[in-house]
């Protein structure tokens, strides 16, 4: 009657249906029982209430059957519970990391994915790692829950039993978007699963924009951040196009970041020099970046003037 989509799944699925059964029957008969000695015992039947006290048997009934049932509970609980502490040691390792609002798997330790591929009948052990506040992975399929803490190596394992798309879902609420932290885990036969693996890889080195790789091998990076911070020079996020109040001589004036004065401002950075930042900081590139380098540079450029602007 168990096939659970996990190995772990038939144990956690025992132990609930055997509490939910003497829960179950427990409800009933004591709600049986209520109602019995509410008609039973009416004082409209005109019975005569009766003294008694002390009861060995009954004390004793009602204490030797609870402690079998709990007993029981706690050994088909511990039961379930102990495989889920005991990874096999051949069990292929993945970083589940949790942050505000998003899951994220990494493979090897360089190869990221939203969604957590699994090959099937293998055993994984997933280390918990949360880049913020606290999360907590939960694979309702699978039966595994563990809380996500930043600064506390935890981890779960599993093995799962069947091809299928399962929910991976938090159950520690973390703020605005906690019910939309939602993942998928897809459970694939071992040959898919290398060649899925196999296209992450590719999809993981992707060269960097020549621009990029002519910024950072001139050294413009150690001055011009990409994010937005402002170093020694402004940074190049949200450059491009932008209009920037500039110092000419003495006089100040607006001007649009084009190609024209991102080539002066190589060739001659001293000549119109962005408010808020001093002269004489940066040395002229004349030489080490002609014309076509810097419109290779300009199109790279064009690409940080995403969400920060
Ligand atoms: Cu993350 Cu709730």
């Amino acid at each position: 009657m168990f096939t659970g989509a996990s190995n772990l799944a038939d144990g956690v699925d025992k132990a609930f249906l055997f509490i939910f059964i003497i829960a179950f029957i427990f409800i009933i008969g004591i709600s049986a029982f209520m109602i019995w000695t509410l008609i039973h015992f009416s004082r409209k039947k005109g019975k005569a209430p009766m003294q008694f006290s002390g009861s060995m048997k009954l004390e004793v009934v009602w204490t030797v059957i609870p402690t079998i049932l709990v007993l029981l509970m706690f050994w088909i609980g511990w039961k379930g519970f102990a495989p889920m502490r005991r990874v096999p040691p051949d069990a292929m390792r993945v970083t589940a990391i949790g942050r505000m609002w998003e899951w994220e798997f990494v493979y090897q330790d360089s190869m990221r994915s939203k969604e957590l591929v699994l090959p099937i009948n293998k055993p994984v052990k997933l280390d918990l790692v949360s880049e913020d506040i606290n999360h907590s992975l939960f694979i309702p399929a699978f039966r595994v829950k563990e809380d996500v803490i930043p600064g506390y190596d935890n981890w779960l394992w599993f093995t799962p039993n069947y091809i299928g798309d399962y929910e991976i879902l938090c159950t520690e609420y973390c703020g605005l978007l906690h019910s939309a932290m939602i993942a998928k885990t897809r459970i694939v036969e071992q040959e898919e699963f290398d060649k899925w693996l196999a296209d992450l890889r590719t999809a993981s080195f992707i060269p960097d924009p020549e621009g990029l790789v002519l910024l950072r091998g001139t050294g413009c990076l150690a001055c011009h951040s990409l994010d937005g911070a402002k170093l020694v020079g402004p940074s190049f996020r949200g450059f491009y196009g932008s209009q920037r109040i500039v110092t000419s001589g003495n006089t100040q004036k607006t001007i649009t970041a084009d190609d024209e004065y991102l080539i002066s401002s190589i060739y001659n950075p001293d000549e119109q020099i962005v408010e808020g930042y001093s002269r004489g900081l940066m040395q002229s590139y004349r030489g080490l970046l002609n014309e076509s380098d810097i419109s290779i540079i300009a199109e790279y450029l064009k690409t940080l003037n995403g969400e920060n602007q």
